[in-house]
């Protein structure tokens, strides 16, 4: 398989690039922490199969958060006892299942607790071990910080109006139940090395203020990765540990980390073709075969990093002052970006988006075609296709009309 032929528009994934960062990241955690360190990458970042099994081979446990993810990693051969169960919905059974064979759960949300209380009665002889989810105020703590959501975050056991404290007082009333863990997981939009710095100080402070034993700390996902402007491992995790280390001891307590976009953006493009070019009223619209559903589906961003391929010397070409790269969608909002003041381009040139895919690969609408192609480039150079473009025999599965009336 030659790349240049192949059928755009489709996701290329670079295992060289993907090896480049989970390398980084064991050999961060390492230098901070020893050995007594565990990824479990992020499943709903991109739970592509191809990628899901490449996570594993890494010795990476699988972070899901719902029972179609569970069900989607057994498949791939994830053990119970290789998964980080989070979310603020579980599913009861894989919540019992994971704990008993001692995978690890991260409690969010107020049932759980309840569930724990009847799951340790029934199993009086098993020692139960969980996390549980630190919600704490990061726009106190990190002022600067730009945050997802105004209102800060919704997930876990608020610390500051004592719910924390609440769920911890309701476990240790039972006698084979730890609380074993903390997890902290923060998603801002500034993603600076200060806001880890900070959490890790907050799970000192809840450790020390609750005398807690931890087993582990688990700093969750949510770094920057693959990009040279911006922070990664080996700036996040020195931050983490060395405020870490100020009360905890790493051959006891280990370090999880949960990545997700920071493992993969490095190594993923999104490739699409010209299709057309419209001149109309003084503009150069170049219709394209991806669009801006493929790579921001909420259409919220404004800038795609991308480099451009021609089909041919482009040195001969008339410049053009303003050419807008736009989607095969029907949608006027699909514009990607304006190329200005550079040759006219051509059906057959490429427009090929860096660091994109990360997400968006799976977190792709099905919105008038449905999911691209997805190819790997191997370590030694061959293609491999990780995934065929999505048809109506996939949209239409499980599908069923009166006609066609086939409910077995
Ligand atoms: C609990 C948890 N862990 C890890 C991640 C992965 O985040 P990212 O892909 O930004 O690294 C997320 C993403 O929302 C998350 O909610």
């Amino acid at each position: 398989m030659n790349s240049d032929a192949l059928q755009t528009p489709y996701f290329y994934i670079s295992e060289t690039g993907l090896d480049t960062d989970a390398s980084m990241l064991k050999e961060a955690l390492f230098e901070n922490w020893g050995s007594n360190h565990l990824v479990g990458y992020s499943v709903k970042t991109n739970s592509l199969p191809w990628l899901l099994q490449y996570m594993k081979a890494q010795g990476f446990y699988a972070e899901i958060v719902s029972d179609t993810e569970y069900r989607l990693v057994k498949e791939l051969g994830f053990t119970d006892s290789q998964m980080i169960y989070n979310g603020p919905i579980k599913d009861r059974a894989i919540f019992e299942t994971i704990l008993l064979e001692n995978g690890y759960i991260n409690l969010d949300s107020t049932e759980e607790p309840e569930w724990l209380e009847e799951l340790s009665a029934a199993y009086p002889q098993q020692i139960f071990s969980v996390g549980l989810r630190v919600n704490c105020d990061i726009a106190a703590l990190c002022p600067n910080e730009v945050l997802v959501e105004e209102e800060g975050g919704r997930f876990g056991y608020c610390y500051e109006n004592g719910k924390l404290k609440e769920v911890m007082h309701r476990l240790s009333a039972l006698p084979n139940v730890k609380v074993a863990g903390l997890h902290l997981h923060s998603s801002t939009q500034s993603r600076t090395v200060e806001v880890y710095a900070a959490l890790a100080s907050m799970a000192v402070r809840i450790a020390e203020e609750y005398s807690l034993d931890l087993s582990y700390v688990d700093m969750g996902g949510g770094y920057f990765g693959g990009r040279e402007d911006k922070p990664d491992y080996r700036d996040y995790f020195p931050a983490i540990c060395s405020k870490l280390r100020e009360k905890f001891d790493p051959s006891h307590t280990t370090l999880i980390a949960e990545p997700g976009v920071s493992l993969i953006s490095r190594a993923t493009t999104f490739v699409t073709s010209v299709k057309d070019i419209k001149e109309i009223r003084g503009h150069s619209f170049l219709v394209t075969d991806g669009s801006r559903t493929n790579l921001n589906p909420l259409v919220t961003r404004h800038v795609y990093p991308h480099h451009l391929f021609y089909c041919d010397d482009p040195a001969g070409r008339p410049l053009v002052k303003s050419q807008w790269v736009t989607g095969f969608t029907c949608m006027e909002y699909d514009r990607l970006f304006e190329i200005t003041d550079s040759p006219a381009l051509r059906p057959g040139d490429k427009v090929i988006y860096d660091t994109a895919g990360g997400y968006t690969m799976c977190l792709n609408p099905l919105f008038i075609h449905y999911f691209p192609a997805v190819y790997v480039e191997h370590r030694d150079g061959s293609l491999f296709k990780a995934r065929d473009p999505w048809d109506i025999k996939e949209f239409m599965q499980k599908n069923y009309t009166e006609e066609r009336n086939s409910h077995e």
